[in-house]
């Protein structure tokens, strides 16, 4: 396989325009930021690239805005925020990326940076438009891809956009994530347990078939359980699902059997009639048409710990549960306790992905040890898959 190229540390690159794309896609409450580790990260990357006198041009979607321009998905607050912290003469981008597109940058000096609004605010973006790849590209005399987390995504500023630039690399937090996976991969031990959650259920459920060969036990939680529990005939009232799923839990649940894989879905679980609310634990034959699966049951918990005992790798991306509400993460934060104690005092292998996942690790009140935590959700997930990520291939 050919071999990623990483941004060697001792490239001169005093007075080059790099374009530094980042995964700064971090969970926001009324645009206050909820948790910074996937900024955190990538500060000293930045840092460093100042301190070598470039001129960086940094790119980053945030959320998935519908509708045009959606300002509660603006990188307003992250722009705040590293403008506090980097020493340096830092700008916002809002506008538009016409055939003047390049002037508009042109006053960037040595050290600087600019940050450029919400990528996806242009549907350019999430089409991979040729066009747009080659004026986002024209800014630059080299790109930098630092956001394993959507390499992914074929996107204008993960994909194709190296078609259109000098020299294209791999950063360094994206190699530190790839190589900690790889060496997961290399050194995993029977019986490998897979927790899959989250509510990104599209984007994850076509994962699954794939990873079922690597796999001794796959745990189903959050609202991706819902499609299950719909599978098996439950009501779940207005519980999060996706349409059209039967299909592809049919096949989930055939191949699993082939490969001698058990798959585990919650046997209870917390419901609520509003996200903000109040929960009560309910067995799945008792779900009334109002209420929302908002965490898993207790006897879910109980069964879920036993198998993390039982594992020595375990693999998890994705909430049990919507953890933003305290009432809700119990679930979660039951799951993460259980691996990091297995962890800890035993020989557990585990590593844990997603940006909804270490925010609610985050928000533990005791410390937590993981063998390796990525800023990766989907992106971890498809990369355990084996395939090339459209992000990583264009970077070889
Ligand atoms: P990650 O960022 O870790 O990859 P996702 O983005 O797929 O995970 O999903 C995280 C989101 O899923 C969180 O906002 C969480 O509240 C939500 N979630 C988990 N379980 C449920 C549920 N049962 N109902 C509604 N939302 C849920
Ligand atoms: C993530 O949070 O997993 C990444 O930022 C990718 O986001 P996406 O699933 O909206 O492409
Ligand atoms: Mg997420």
């Amino acid at each position: 396989m050919d071999k990623i190229n990483f941004f060697p540390d001792n490239l001169d690159v005093q007075n080059k325009t790099i374009i530094l794309r980042l995964d700064l896609n971090v969970p926001l409450k009324d645009k206050v930021i909820k948790d910074y580790t996937r900024i955190d990260l990538c500060l000293p990357f930045i840092k460093r690239l100042i301190e070598k006198k470039a001129k960086i041009i940094i790119i980053s979607h945030l959320g998935r805005p519908k509708k045009n321009k959606d300002p509660a998905l603006s990188l307003m607050p992250i722009y705040k925020y590293i403008k506090k912290i980097l020493q340096t003469n830092i700008y916002f981008f809002m506008g538009n990326f016409d055939d003047k597109v390049k002037d508009k940058f042109s006053h960037l000096k040595e050290g600087e940076v600019i940050l450029i609004e919400n990528i996806r605010y242009f549907k350019e973006e999430t089409d991979d438009d040729e066009n747009f790849s080659q004026k986002l590209g024209s800014l630059g005399d080299i790109y930098i891809n630092d956001a394993f987390s959507c390499s992914h995504r074929k996107q204008a500023s993960i994909h194709k956009i190296t078609r259109y630039i000098n020299k294209s690399y791999a950063g360094p937090l994206l190699k530190k994530e790839i190589d900690a996976i790889n060496l997961v991969i290399e050194k995993k031990r029977e019986p490998v347990t897979c927790i899959i959650g989250g509510s990104k259920i599209s984007t994850k459920i076509n994962v699954i078939t794939s990873l079922l060969e690597k796999i001794n036990n796959l745990i189903i939680v959050g609202a991706m359980a819902n499609n299950f529990l719909v599978y098996k005939n439950f009501k779940v009232g207005k519980s999060i699902v996706e349409n059209n799923t039967k299909e592809i839990v049919e096949k989930i649940y055939k191949k699993a059997a082939e490969n001698n894989c058990e798959i585990m879905i919650p046997r209870d679980c917390k419901v609520g009639t509003k996200f903000d609310g109040e929960g009560k634990i309910k067995n799945f034959d008792k779900i009334h048409d109002n209420e929302i699966i908002l965490d898993i049951g207790t006897n879910t918990i109980s069964k879920i710990k036993e198998k993390i005992d039982q594992s020595n790798t375990v693999l998890w991306n994705g909430p049990a549960g919507y953890f933003e509400n305290e009432n809700f993460s119990h679930g979660t934060m039951s799951i993460a306790e259980s691996i990091s104690r297995n962890t800890f005092e035993g020989s557990l292998i585990s590593v844990l992905g997603g940006g909804d996942t270490i925010a609610a690790i985050n928000k533990s009140k005791t410390r937590l040890s993981f063998s390796h935590l990525s800023t990766a959700g989907g992106a971890f997930l498809e990369y355990l898959e084996g395939k090339d990520l459209p992000g990583l291939s264009v970077l070889k």
